[in-house]
């Protein structure tokens, strides 16, 4: 890093190829980051919809109760990044977000309500946490029509209502429309180690 500085002290061009870097590093990541989450959300709504068809809502809970968190921790394994999903309004604690996520979604969710559409939200950048260089991505996952099974407000079938209490006495993630933020992707992947 010093040569670079000292290039930059004797060479005023050099200055801007440190910025430069980083935003192509950005993209390149961004790029990355977006591949992953195709595939993870193409994985979850595929067996999600399998298993509605086999048996409705109440089964298809499963999926999300138990396969989610299998399909997160196979999307880590193969890409050697964190891989989550989060949102403002909780149905599993588990899925908690950090401090970063967490004002990610507040952004968000201010956003949402001056009217920005939820398909566009997103951000991508790096940041220091602990001492190490660290790129972040979270992006908003809108509401679709099958969602509503499981997280509308009166579409949510009383035997759906009475299985999601079993499991989730504190669930927060009823009352979405169509379209509104349900919650996030959030991923994170270490760059200096
Ligand atoms: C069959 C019921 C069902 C359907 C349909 C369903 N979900 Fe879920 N969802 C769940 C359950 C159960 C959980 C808790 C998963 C867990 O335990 O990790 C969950 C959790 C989530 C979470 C993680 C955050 C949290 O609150 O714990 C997100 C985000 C989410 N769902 C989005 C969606 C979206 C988007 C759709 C539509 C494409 C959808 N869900 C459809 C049942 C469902």
């Amino acid at each position: 890093m010093k040569h670079l500085t000292l290039a930059a002290a004797f060479c005023g061009l050099a200055l801007a190829t440190p910025a430069l870097a980083a935003d192509d590093e950005i993209a390149a990541l961004t790029a990355e980051a977006a591949g992953i989450v195709a595939k993870f959300s193409d994985e979850l709504k595929g067996e999600l919809m399998a298993a509605m068809k086999a048996g409705g809502p109440v089964n298809a809970i499963g999926v999300c109760n138990e396969k989610a968190p299998g399909i997160a921790a196979a999307a880590e394994e193969a890409s050697g990044w964190s891989v989550r999903r989060s949102s403002h309004k909780l149905r599993n604690p588990d899925n908690t977000p950090d401090a970063y996520t967490a004002a990610a979604i507040a952004d968000f969710v201010a956003r949402e309500a001056e009217g920005a559409p939820a398909s566009g939200l997103a951000t991508a950048e790096i940041v220091e946490e602990n001492g190490q260089r660290v790129f972040r991505f979270v992006k908003a996952i809108p509401t679709g029509q099958t969602c509503l099974n499981c997280h509308g407000g009166a579409e949510v079938k009383p035997e759906t209502e009475a299985k999601l209490a079993e499991l989730y006495p504190a669930d927060a993630a009823r009352g979405f429309a169509v379209d509104q933020m349900r919650g996030v992707f959030t991923l994170s992947k270490v760059l200096d180690e």
